[in-house]
């Protein structure tokens, strides 16, 4: 096990104080093994690990030292409640802070437009300083250690964040640590001979190397950004596995991962609480294979979360991984045991199964897949979504489609020719923390203009990322209006997850069958509370399920919790009553939400 010796003890006890002192060196023993079995893993060939780890802990205790009081009470109140983020409170909003209201200044004027659609978790995409001109819509950074100078300052986020917080709600934000734009200062020096520098990025020169890759590399932008390397006059091959001007770090190199740790540590101290790590299955290459997923890839996400414990333990890491399933949860930790890793990861098989049951009408696809994949580790949470800024990728195994009778290619291709509808119940029930893709909440449709724009004209993910519409929201009050539907329709399905406890992250989502191929049917557990059922009818038909349900999932004394308009009265039953045990009719595409004792 790692120790630090007495020099380095007492540096520590001289930094911080008695208290701050003890909490860390407490926290570091707890950790040591999270943080010196991984770096010894990925490092040990290249370095002497144990001069890396104490200069990681060094860099970790100044981080501590320069941690500002309020966000130490932070930390300390989530050392006591390390599942704060798992509430069924947590409500998401992802947002472009220009899009939604121009600039970080700009989103406080708009903190009670969320507060009264019931969000207590604010996803501010890229924000950091990208590169001028195409910048994949800031995920080509320049400098991670300013703000984007459009959107404001890093003294702006740091008052938004405090603001965020004094209203009891959390700061999530983008770091792309994949790959940085090649406008970055370490490009330009490597480019200008730095040796130092070229060994943060993957350079070869000539093709070789590159080919053997590409001979296993699938494509991420086959159409706009072909091939995943750049020849770059003057430097050779450069890895890209986006966009030409987003140059893949070279993690091998333990420099890359020390500058990019202090990124995560000054962001935090700034008053970040969530970091959503982009890209995150592509930070190791291996010959031969498609370069993601790669054991090395989580080894540094261990230890990029065991550090920033250390230093910052109220920060959480999400990691957005858009895999299969076997793959996806391995990212929350779930490997043969439980290895600590990020705490929270988008739940992008669940969002792909709602508009395959959309599509098909039939939820048999959905109750096979999400039953048989692995729970979440208890101490993480998925983040539940329908949709965001990106593609959908589909991620319906050919197993999994096998198993219903259905041909994964030909499936797949159907879903591509589908298209959209209202499926946030689910998103709200499922266990995960909902996450509301700006708009939704009042319904609004794609950007028509989008290809106007030339510097958007070529990629059409711009199409479903439109300026937000104030007009509209100014009419969510109307009940008469389709966004004032909308939003009511979010607003009572935050309320009713508020007081539902079986809905935080943690506990067990367990799919039941129902008499219905339309209707989808689960049942949430968790050890603090009484059990919940969900039906969804997925189909424009109305649908029974045989009352037995409610009795099979454990319920007693069940009430309606929540429902959209059912079938028989047209009316919707917001508040909790009793349920008679008829069989439960289900609207076209409606849900209802019952909760036991
Ligand atoms: C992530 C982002 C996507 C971006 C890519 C490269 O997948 O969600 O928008 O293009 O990373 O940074």
């Amino acid at each position: 096990m790692f120790r630090l010796d007495h020099e380095a003890e007492n540096a520590v006890r001289q930094r911080l104080g008695v208290l701050d002192a003890d909490a860390f060196l407490a926290r570091l023993e707890q950790l040591s093994f999270d943080i010196a079995g991984p770096l010894g893993q990925l490092y040990g060939s290249v370095t002497d690990t144990t001069r890396l780890v104490t200069d990681l802990v060094m860099d970790a205790l100044e981080a501590a030292a320069a941690r500002p009081a309020l966000l130490r009470l932070l930390d300390r109140r989530r050392e006591i409640d390390p599942g704060w983020f798992q509430r069924s409170r947590m409500i998401g909003y992802v947002c472009y802070a220009d899009r939604f209201a121009g600039s970080l200044r700009g989103v406080r004027h708009h903190l009670d437009y969320l507060a009264e659609l019931g969000v207590t978790y604010l996803h501010l995409m890229p924000l950091l300083q990208p590169r001028d001109g195409d910048s994949d819509g800031g995920y080509a950074v320049a400098d991670y250690g300013a703000v984007d100078p459009r959107l404001g300052s890093m003294a702006d986020l740091e008052v938004l964040a405090a603001e965020l917080h004094g209203r009891g709600m959390a700061l999530c934000i983008d770091l792309v640590l994949n790959h940085t734009a090649r406008e970055h200062e370490w490009a330009r020096k490597a480019l200008a001979g730095d040796p130092a520098c070229r060994e943060m990025y993957l350079i070869y020169p000539d093709r070789t190397i590159p080919d053997a890759y590409e001979a296993t590399l699938p494509e991420v932008f086959p159409d706009t950004a072909p091939g995943s390397f750049t020849e770059v006059p003057g430097l050779g091959w450069v890895w890209t596995t986006f966009h030409e001007y987003q140059w893949d770090l070279n993690y091998a190199n333990p420099a890359v991962f020390r500058h990019m740790l202090a990124t995560m540590l000054t962001l935090a101290n700034r008053g970040v609480d969530v970091l959503r790590l982009d890209a995150a299955p592509f930070l190791w290459k291996r010959p031969g294979t498609d370069s993601q997923n790669q054991p090395e890839a989580h080894l540094l996400l261990q230890a990029f979360r065991a550090l920033t414990r250390l230093a910052a333990p109220g920060l959480a890491l999400k990691a957005e991984a858009i895999v299969g399933p076997e793959m996806l949860v391995q990212y929350l930790g779930a490997h043969d045991r439980y290895q600590p890793e990020c705490d929270l990861a988008y739940d992008n098989q669940l969002m792909v199964m709602l508009w395959s049951a959309l599509a098909t009408r039939d939820v048999r696809l959905a109750g096979h897949a999400l039953s048989r994949r692995r729970p979440a580790p208890a101490p993480t949470a998925w983040v539940s979504y329908l949709r965001c800024h990106d593609d959908i990728g589909w991620a319906v195994s050919d197993a999994d489609a096998a198993a219903v009778g259905l041909g994964g290619f030909e499936h797949r291709r159907f879903l591509n020719e589908f298209f959209a509808g209202r499926l946030y119940a689910v998103v709200f029930s499922f266990g995960g923390i909902p996450l509301i893709y700006m708009g939704d909440e009042l319904a609004m449709t794609n950007d028509p203009g989008w290809a106007g724009d030339p510097g958007q004209a070529h990629d059409n993910r711009w199409m479903h990322r439109p300026r937000m519409d104030w007009a509209r929201a100014a009419r969510r009050g109307d009940p008469a209006s389709v966004e004032g539907r909308a939003f009511a329709a979010l607003r009572g399905l935050a309320r009713a997850r508020q007081d539902l406890l079986a809905l935080r992250s943690g506990g067990t989502t367990e799919i039941l069958p129902t008499g219905s191929q339309s209707v989808l049917a689960y049942r949430r557990a968790h050890p603090r509370s009484a059990p919940f059922l969900s039906l969804t009818n997925f189909s424009d038909v109305s649908q029974a399920a045989d009352s037995g349900i409610i009795a099979r999932a454990g319920l007693r004394d069940a009430r309606l919790a929540h429902a959209s308009t059912v079938v028989d009265t047209g009316a919707p039953w917001t508040d909790p009553a009793p349920i008679e045990l008829a069989p439960i009719e289900l609207a076209p595409w409606s849900f209802a939400w019952f909760s036991g004792t």
